[in-house]
């Protein structure tokens, strides 16, 4: 099974699984999206408004941001991949709650194996808090942590939430500073150096 198989099988599977929480008549599944072979894996917070619209992760005007932010360091939405950490969007658009966070973790954790991605961004707390628990965004955003995840090494960088970077200017400006890393952190990967730079850590 080729990936783009092995992730319509698990988009599948969620669809069909009747236990996962926050489905309603209103709601309907946000997959991930993107290229199957990214390197660089975006993991966000749950569907909001537009997203639930059309069935698409970050389309709204966060999505915009980070797609106007990856267009300065010279990648399209299509050059990686986007996901989020709950699949169906909170009412009112709350935090997701830690059971439904719980709830959905073995579907985000088969496509991350799926994708396997060498840099996974977190955005905002909740999907920072999967890998790094306990963090604090405002210390640790835009520093890669070397993980194990399942087995394999993998590189996390967290990154303030695209909401919270239009809410204010100065997030918005560490924001644009932090992606700017990016490329040099995915070469360091690609070059298997990062362990001159990257501090280790082995969560997973
Ligand atoms: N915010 C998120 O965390 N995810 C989306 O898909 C859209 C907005």
């Amino acid at each position: 099974m080729d990936k783009q198989e092995a992730l319509e099988k698990l988009k599948n599977e969620m669809e069909e699984d009747k236990t996962l929480p926050l489905r309603t008549s209103e709601t309907r599944l946000v997959f991930g999206e993107g290229n199957p072979d990214a390197d660089l894996y975006f993991i966000g917070e749950g569907p909001g408004y537009n997203e639930n619209l059309q069935g698409r992760p970050f389309v709204g005007q966060a999505g915009k941001l980070l797609e106007r932010t990856l267009s300065e360091i010279g990648l399209k939405r299509e050059d990686v991949y986007i996901s989020n950490i709950v699949r169906f969007r909170p009412p009112e658009n709350r935090d997701p709650e830690p059971s439904e966070i719980a709830a959905f973790q073995p579907y985000v954790d088969r496509e991350i194996e799926i994708i396997s991605p060498k840099v996974i961004v977190t955005l905002g707390r909740f999907s920072m808090n999967k890998f790094l628990p306990g963090e604090m965004i405002s210390r640790v955003h835009g520093k890669p942590v070397g993980v194990k995840f399942k087995g394999k090494d993998v590189i996390i960088v967290p990154m303030y939430h695209p909401a919270a970077a239009l809410r204010a200017g100065r997030v918005l400006e560490q924001f644009r500073e932090d992606f700017k890393r990016l490329p040099q952190i995915l070469e360091q990967k690609a070059t298997e150096k990062e362990e001159d730079n990257i501090e280790q850590l082995d969560l997973l």
